[in-house]
């Protein structure tokens, strides 16, 4: 263990961070802005391509930096053989879930059968993804033992969730605590000495288990909270009581309030994901977890709520459904981001392309839309100029992305379903809330 601590305070310590996607690349910038070597490896050989290029495709990580450093203290590969070159390898895998709602741990389990003919001593491995209580202790742990290691003296185990929140210009990583445990006293020594290369402040927690609840608690008080909020949307709608006047009015309480605020769904890898990562761990002990399933269910109708509502704003109007088009602005899950995983944005564009003539989208991060495993079929950004928003019966705010020009979309939309509270005071007749 000295020697790995001696070289990580001399900045000898080789990196190998594998899968290069919204967490790996701003980790793995974190690690080569403080001086380490890093090697990055992903199976996606379009990313591959693009980094080696130093071409940036997180939008917050820019190109220059990337150029900056490839080829100097950092390449990558889709060899993963070149493991056996590196000191900590961490794991930034998908975490998703299968058809039938249970954890889908192939892309960690995999790698880790893929990885162990080349794991040398004196490695560490750290697993980074949002996973269940007991992954990193029942599952990776008796995979490394298997090899022959004995775990906490000649190879060191790690779990550190990550917390990044793409988007949030408040937080940068270095800025965030940064929960580490450790399957041994000695692996919780050689996680802290590594993250507190990069991040203020270290916060060691007893076991791996206890970490990896710790980030589903967080996700999944989001969940619920959003869902919350959502349902008092839609009880404050049927009372007539604007939502948002209600939440800023709470908000001004300063102890025991935190302000939620509704929308069209939820999107993105980890809150409809996570939560039930834990319902599915809860389940093999015989313990319900109703909020989180209660959650789920009110998240996912809200995207179908939008569309009622479209539905209906095109009636009263007495527009014929079959001959109307309609504009979503924000394919995105969230302000600001590119990311369109899970994005409530794809259900209401799938569901209303049953009703209506025509759906298009804009969004400023997302030119274009690709194909996805539910909707195949591409389409390309509408530019949000007068001209074209005059084209649509109605446009509907899904995402509330600072790019948009809000008082242009008011002055030339014919109508507009607002499931953000974009206009806070509903002050024109052309302005709906959903
Ligand atoms: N995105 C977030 O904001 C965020 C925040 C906190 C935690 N997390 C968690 O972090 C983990 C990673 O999420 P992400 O958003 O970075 O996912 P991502 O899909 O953006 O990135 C994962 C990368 O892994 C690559 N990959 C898949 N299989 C591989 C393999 N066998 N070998 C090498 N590379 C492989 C993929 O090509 C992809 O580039 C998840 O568990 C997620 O829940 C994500």
């Amino acid at each position: 263990m000295k020697e790995v601590i001696y070289k990580i305070n001399n900045r000898t310590l080789k990196i190998g961070i594998i899968g290069l996607g919204y967490v790996g690349i701003p980790l793995a910038s974190e690690f080569l802005e403080n001086g380490f070597k890093v090697l990055g490896f992903d199976t996606d050989e379009e990313k591959i391509n693009s980094l080696k290029k130093g071409i940036s495709y997180i939008s917050h990580i820019s190109s220059d930096f990337l150029r900056e450093h490839m080829n100097v203290n950092f390449d990558v590969s889709k060899d993963i053989s070149m493991i056996k070159n590196v000191d900590v390898i961490i794991l930034c895998l998908p975490t998703p879930l299968d058809k039938k709602n249970n954890p889908n741990m192939e892309f960690v389990f995999g790698t880790i059968k893929s990885i162990s003919p080349f794991l040398v001593k004196n490695q560490t491995i750290i697993l980074e993804s949002t996973t269940y209580p007991g992954t990193t202790s029942e599952e990776i742990y008796p995979m490394i033992r298997k090899l022959g290691f004995n775990v906490g003296k000649d190879f060191f185990l790690v779990y550190s969730p990550e917390r990044e929140d793409p988007g949030n210009k408040d937080f940068k990583t270095s800025e965030i605590p940064k929960i580490v445990s450790g399957h041994t006293s000695n692996c919780l020594k050689v996680g802290t000495s590594i993250y507190e290369k990069i991040v203020n402040e270290i916060v060691e927690v007893s076991s791996t288990q206890t970490a990896e609840l710790t980030k589903l608690l967080e996700n999944i008080h989001r969940a619920v909270n959003i869902g919350l909020v959502n349902e008092m949307k839609i009880i404050s709608a049927g009372l007539g009581i604007d939502i948002y006047e209600v939440i800023d009015a709470a908000s001004t309480k300063p102890f025991g309030f935190t302000p939620y605020y509704p929308g069209p769904g939820i999107g993105g890898h980890c809150i409809p994901i996570d939560p039930f990562y834990l319902t599915w761990k809860a389940k093999q002990k015989g313990i319900e977890t109703q909020f989180i399933e209660l959650a789920g269910f009110i998240n996912n109708q809200m995207p179908l709520r939008v569309v009622e509502e479209a539905l209906n704003l095109l009636k009263k109007n007495n527009l014929n459904q079959n001959k109307s088009k309609i504009l979503i602005l924000g394919l995105a899950y969230k302000k600001d981001v590119d990311d369109m995983r899970e994005s409530p944005s794809i259900r209401i564009m799938e569901e209303l392309e049953r009703f209506v003539l025509k759906v298009d989208y804009s969004d400023p991060f997302i030119p274009n839309m690709p194909k996805t495993r539910r909707y195949k079929r591409p389409k390309q950004s509408i530019e949000v100029i007068k001209d074209n928003l005059r084209e649509y019966d109605l446009v509907i705010i899904a995402t509330d992305h600072s790019e948009f020009n809000y008082s242009l979309i008011k002055e030339s939309s014919s109508m507009i379903l607002d499931t953000r509270g974009v206009y806070r005071s509903i002050d024109a007749n052309n302005i709906f809330r959903a």
